[in-house]
């Protein structure tokens, strides 16, 4: 397990992306108290889903959304629900918050 970020860097409705020690560019979007990180990938074309640094929402904050086609997801869930990969899913990172404020990756898929 190993720390990405803490808590105090995202902020309410919005997401930030980080570096994994693997390589990979995830984001962590914060949604009524609650964190949710994905692999920076849309579906779609396997493109990172941002525009602009730290962008990953649309403009209400409601959906994750991707700059290329407008595909928007379930902030919860990272499903498409609309869009040209609708159904499919972004691909959750497993992370726990830890007392200290830390968010911490459980896991690593690849
Ligand atoms: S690349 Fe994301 S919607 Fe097409």
């Amino acid at each position: 397990m190993s720390k990405i970020a803490m808590t105090e860097e995202i902020p309410e409705r919005e997401a930030r992306a980080f570096d994994t020690d693997d390589g990979r560019t995830i984001f962590i979007t914060q949604r009524d108290g609650a964190y949710y990180a994905y692999n920076n990938l849309c579906p779609h074309l396997q493109t990172e889903l941002e525009f602009l640094e730290n962008q990953f929402l649309d403009q209400d904050g409601e959906y994750i959304q991707c700059s290329t086609h407008g595909a928007l997801f379930n902030v919860e869930t990272g499903e498409c629900i609309s869009g040209p990969c609708l159904g499919e899913n972004l691909e959750k990172i497993n992370i726990k918050v830890h007392s200290d404020g830390g968010i911490y990756i459980e896991d690593s898929p690849r």
